[in-house]
């Protein structure tokens, strides 16, 4: 991070930038209909944050259109999984300060309001202000498991883009975090982010 950026420290680093947050962000259409989706927050200061969704986007769509959005800090990675396999439906409950949805089973949330954009044709930046913060419930510590489902949440946002042995070696990377420390929510998930890698694996070979 920048204050490390001239520290001995700082030679070990491999990247000097905003630190990510991997988090559930909940968005509404001007018609009241709530979308889901995991996406990496830039966080910028303590009441700051980017959030930078990839055109096209529900949730870029959603956020111009109300200006505000719900950042939900989940460690049920079920739903990072289903978002990326066709399970978008979670139960949600009513923001406090803003018109917008909570995520039913997240262990805090941040209601926030768009500020500002900065334009870009692939990825604009949605500069947004933290309104309102409520805790849920504590966080009971670093699990590798949920690690694994994340890293492979993201191979499976990028397959189309990815090498078959990419994700082939990284998948078996995660398998061993997964396997030695994984509960049920993890195992589910996982299943179901392997069902697609899978298919996915089924259609290049017959292509
Ligand atoms: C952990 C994680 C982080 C992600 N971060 C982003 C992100 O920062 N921007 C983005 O566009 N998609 C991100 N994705 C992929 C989106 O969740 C997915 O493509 C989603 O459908 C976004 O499009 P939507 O707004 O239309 O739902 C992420 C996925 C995962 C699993």
């Amino acid at each position: 991070m920048t204050q490390y950026a001239n520290t001995p420290e700082a030679a070990h680093c491999v990247k000097v930038a905003a630190m990510i947050q991997e988090t559930i962000i909940t968005t509404q259409n001007s018609a009241g209909v709530a979308h889901i989706a995991p996406m990496g927050i830039h966080v910028e200061h303590a009441n700051e944050i980017i959030i930078l969704p990839f055109r096209p986007s529900t949730t870029l769509d959603n956020l111009l259109a109300t200006q505000t959005a719900v950042i939900n800090y989940c460690d049920d990675v079920r739903i990072f999984a289903g978002c990326l396999t066709g399970r978008r439906d979670w139960p949600l409950h009513a923001a406090e300060k803003i018109t917008g949805q909570v995520l039913q089973n997240t262990l805090a949330h941040s209601e926030v309001e768009l500020v500002s954009i900065e334009e870009d044709a692939v990825r604009p930046k949605l500069f947004c202000k933290i309104v309102h913060t409520v805790n849920h419930r504590p966080f009971m510590g670093f699990n590798r498991a949920q690690f694994a489902v994340l890293e492979a949440a993201i191979l499976v946002s990028r397959l189309d883009w990815l090498s078959p042995e990419k994700i082939a070696l990284e998948v078996e990377y995660c398998r061993i975090g997964l396997e030695k420390t994984a509960g049920e929510r993890e195992l589910e998930a996982w299943g179901w982010l392997m069902a697609v890698i899978a298919e996915k694996t089924l259609r290049n070979a017959h292509e």
